[in-house]
């Protein structure tokens, strides 16, 4: 099973990350105008570990406690 998408946007991580880069938002703001995470929110740890670290795949489940919390230092996203 791969995951790969905010499911209630339907926005794969990977264009959710470039937006990111190009509009030079803060993980804070990348939810606040696309709404990924804040629907439902089961994507929110998918999220902050693609922002984090660039990974925009995941085979593994994550709970909400495998990825720390958005911080006001997530202001930059990974760049590869
Ligand atoms: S799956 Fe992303 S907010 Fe629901």
């Amino acid at each position: 099973m791969k995951i790969e998408r905010c499911v209630c946007t339907q926005r794969p991580f990977a264009g959710l990350l470039e937006q990111a880069r190009a509009d030079g938002l803060s993980l804070r703001q990348l939810a606040e105008t696309t709404g990924a995470s804040a629907c439902c929110t089961m994507c929110g740890p998918y999220l902050r570990r693609c922002y984090r670290t660039g990974q925009t795949v995941f085979t593994q489940l994550l709970d909400q406690d495998d990825e720390p919390p958005t911080s006001p230092r997530d202001t930059t996203p990974h760049r590869s």
